[in-house]
């Protein structure tokens, strides 16, 4: 048998627990430029690299966001970049007390044989890259990728999100860097809450199984699930209760406690239905610390009320830290609306 013991454990181990936190968890702000372009476009702005600097230097500039904000995830472009005054955005993160991730995994293509699904690339060069990335300042990092309900999911799909994810997770490992482990089970569909519950079980057993394989260190790694949730075209709506206590069983059925976060992604909730449901999911101790690592439901109202306008820089500033605080209080079970 593989006894695993790396180099880095130790430093993983701290690097998991300080971003699973108490009333702490993510700022997403890792989209490509394809998706950052569709964003500033929503508020018609041209993606440019200066537009794209001008809306991400106002984010990790937030007066106080380390209360809040115990890590960010950056895309490429962000890891190297400095502000508009020379700044490196890293430096200003590390700063708040905020710890620097990167975004990893390249994006995802057609799954040939499967139903009009998709897998995910990046594995080829990745330590490589990973360790440049270390260099830079990132100790975690984040690989997306995701199951379509509608379309199957096929057996394929899932074991080959689960192979690529377990892949992922052993080389960030090797390089100092703790693996955000990410298969987004979409919102799009009319299937009902149970049906994302059976698939989530599917998804979550086969990539706990190939992570196993792979030797990963469960104590230097974090989650970020979707939430159980009924489709988005779905009609029958759930309560916060009701996605807390499915989303509840699924983790205590598949995540072993040695996981130190579960930091959920948002997937399209609205920014109040997001801390709502991750409060209901902090009424009681849970084994792990289960956070949030959200983007659009924290940047939305910070978008718009930015404008890409200088003007607006402070009142965006405030919309995000509004949002960072109420996350805040719902990680602690706190929150009230
Ligand atoms: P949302 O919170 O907008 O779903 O984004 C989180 C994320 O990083 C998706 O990979």
């Amino acid at each position: 048998m593989v006894v695993r013991a790396g180099a880095y454990d130790d430093e993983l181990v701290k690097t998991a627990k300080t971003i699973a936190s108490p009333g702490r968890g993510i700022l997403a702000m890792d989209e490509s430029n394809a998706t950052c372009g569709k964003r500033l476009d929503s508020i018609g702005l041209e993606n440019t690299e200066a537009n794209r600097q001008a809306f991400r230097t106002l984010l990790v500039s937030v007066p106080g966001l380390g209360n809040h904000i115990s890590g960010a995830i950056l895309f490429e472009e962000t890891l190297y970049q400095s502000t508009v005054d020379g700044k490196k955005i890293v430096d200003i993160l590390v700063e708040q007390g905020i710890v620097p991730g990167i975004k990893v995994d390249k994006g995802l293509v057609p799954l040939t044989g499967s139903n009009d699904e998709s897998w995910c690339q990046g594995l080829d060069g990745l330590a490589s890259r990973e360790a440049a990335y270390y260099q830079q300042g990132a100790r975690f990092a984040k690989w997306r990728t995701v199951v379509s309900i509608p379309n199957g999911p096929s057996e394929l799909a899932v074991k080959e999100a689960a192979w690529g994810l377990a892949r992922y997770a052993a080389i960030s490992q090797d390089n100092g860097l703790v693996p955000i482990v990410e298969p987004e089970i979409l919102l799009d569909g009319e299937h009902g809450i149970e049906r994302t519950f059976e698939v989530a079980q599917k998804v979550w057993a086969e990539t706990f199984y190939q992570m196993a394989q792979n030797n990963v260190m469960f104590e230097g790694i974090l989650l970020k699930p979707s939430m159980v949730t009924p489709g988005a075209e779905c009609k029958d709506r759930a309560t916060p209760e009701q996605v807390a206590d499915y989303t509840l069983k699924l983790l205590s059925r598949r995540v072993p406690p040695a996981v130190p976060g579960i930091m959920f992604l948002s997937g399209g909730q609205s920014e109040v239905e997001a801390t709502l449901n991750l409060n209901a999911m902090n009424q009681g101790p849970n084994p792990w610390h289960v956070s949030f690592s959200y983007a659009r439901a924290l940047q939305n109202t910070c978008l718009k009320t930015w404008g890409g306008r200088p003007e607006n820089v402070k009142a965006a500033q405030e919309a995000l830290l509004l949002r960072a605080k109420a996350n805040s209080l719902a990680q602690l079970g706190k929150y009230t609306s």
